[in-house]
């Protein structure tokens, strides 16, 4: 019999996941069926037991549960330790295995595909909610040559640095949190957009001027344009959203589960042609 495994959030339904992993398991012929499940807001718990005992092997878990699974899980590996969120669960008998591939994902793309190098390079995080909890680690292990976390609520990014303060030293000039407004004048060879702001068709207040020769600019967001992504191209900037971060962390999860890594580019451009333009 396959193998069951699914993607759990609120919403869910317009999940690219079951896509994803049907491709990825296509490729490689691994037998597995992949689904959704709607959890509700309060159930989150329930649900991934629900699924676990009824054969279930896996869960990916999306908004907004990615800090109950944390939670959840009994075993905690990589990247999920310091993130305070899990996005891929494992289920090994009674054990409950919480893995975060998401910045991983992000750094793949970014290094993989988009071609973009981290090491030496200065780096802008803008937010400092879950989104940016789950990439820091990986990014910084990369070794940037400064990493700043800029937010609207300046507390929360200065909560996020000293949070992720043991792995800072990977960045020769550190992990430094500043606001918008004291950004003016810097220059960033990379920003990464990790905040809600483009879902409600808004931008965080960037100054002018923020994109080094060459820089690049990545919002995590996907099947939108966002008002980011139009301002770094006007200033100059190459700009990506976050569909190849999508499907990386997938893959990665399949990993985790299968211990086969698929390639993810027959799923890169099946999921583009679906794509609004
Ligand atoms: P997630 O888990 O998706 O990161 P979150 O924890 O609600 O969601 O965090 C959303 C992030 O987007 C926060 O950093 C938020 O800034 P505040 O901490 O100041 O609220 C940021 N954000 C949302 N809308 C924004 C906007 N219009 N301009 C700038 N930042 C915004």
């Amino acid at each position: 019999m396959a193998d069951k495994y699914a993607v759990i959030g609120n919403p869910v339904e317009h999940s690219l996941s079951p896509a994803i992993h049907a491709e990825f398991a296509r490729a490689t012929g691994q037998d597995i069926v992949y689904g959704k499940i709607l959890a509700p807001l309060d159930g989150f718990r329930a649900a991934a037991f629900r699924f676990r005992d009824e054969g279930g092997k896996g869960l990916n878990v999306t908004l907004p549960f990615k800090h109950e699974a944390w939670h959840l899980a009994g075993q905690r590996s990589g990247f999920a330790l310091a993130a305070s969120a899990v996005n891929t669960l494992t289920f090994h008998g009674a054990e409950v295995i919480g893995d975060n591939t998401d910045g991983i994902g992000l750094v793949r793309d970014l290094t993989q595909n988009l071609r973009v190098p981290l090491r030496g390079r200065r780096v802008l995080l803008m937010g400092a909610g879950g989104a940016s909890f789950g990439v820091v680690e990986p990014l910084l292990r990369e070794q940037p040559e400064l990493m700043v976390v800029a937010n609207r609520t300046l507390e929360k990014a200065i909560t996020l640095v000293g949070h992720f303060g043991q792995f800072q030293h990977y960045a020769a000039q550190g992990l430094v949190a500043r606001s918008y407004e004291a950004l003016a004048g810097s220059q960033f060879d990379l920003v990464i957009n990790a905040t809600s702001a483009g879902l409600a068709n808004a931008m965080p207040p960037l100054p002018t001027g923020i994109f080094a020769p060459g820089a690049m600019a990545y919002d995590m967001v996907y099947a939108k344009r966002t008002p980011f992504m139009a301002f770094a191209q006007e200033q100059g900037a190459r700009v990506s959203d976050g569909l190849g971060m999508l499907v990386e962390q997938a893959a990665e999860a399949f990993f985790i589960w299968r211990g086969v890594y698929p390639e993810t580019r027959a799923a890169m451009a099946m999921l583009r042609r679906q794509m609004p333009k």
